[in-house]
């Protein structure tokens, strides 16, 4: 099991292609801090009832509430985040030549052990932020819907399974 560092809710999300719609039609990314961002329009997401159930553990500020791009052909380096305890992440592509992993062992003679997110259409994913990470991008520009939670992973996690998500 590797629910220490990321879970899938248990309902698909009913505005990805919606979502990515509007993120391709976006021209003036944002990078706030280390990712390309742009807002997540309000209209849209209120359309999910899956956002209305999450929302005790979803970080009230409207910052909270992204789309990223990571562009084509790059790599993100292994990180934990600085402003996030945990996010939902929501892979928008249909498809996607690109891997999401968390690091699970560490470093020797240059190697380390990896977990990889395998992110299926139209599921949202508790995303352990504290927990390394990396994304590795071989195809188009790819974005995601992240939204940051508010207080611990494991608290979030607890909260999800307690609702049946
Ligand atoms: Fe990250």
């Amino acid at each position: 099991m590797n629910e220490h560092l990321f879970y899938k809710i248990n309902q698909k999300s009913t505005i990805r292609k919606e979502l990515l719609e509007y993120a391709v039609s976006v021209t003036d990314w944002k990078r706030p801090l280390t990712f390309l961002a742009t807002l997540c329009p309000k209209e849209i997401y209120l359309k999910d009832i899956l956002f209305e159930k999450l929302n005790d553990i979803i970080n009230p500020d409207r910052l909270s509430i992204c789309i990223f791009k990571i562009p084509a052909k790059t790599y993100y380096n292994i990180h934990v985040d600085s402003m996030r305890t945990f996010s939902f992440n929501m892979l928008l592509n249909d498809s996607s030549k690109s891997v999401s992993f968390f690091k699970n062992s560490k470093f020797e003679h240059h190697h380390c052990g990896i977990t990889e997110l395998e992110y299926e259409p139209d599921c949202l994913y508790l995303f352990n932020t504290q927990m390394e990470h990396a994304v590795l991008n071989q195809g188009d520009d790819r974005y995601i819907l992240s939204v940051r939670g508010k207080n611990m992973y494991d608290d979030a996690l607890k909260f999800v399974k307690e609702i049946n998500l």
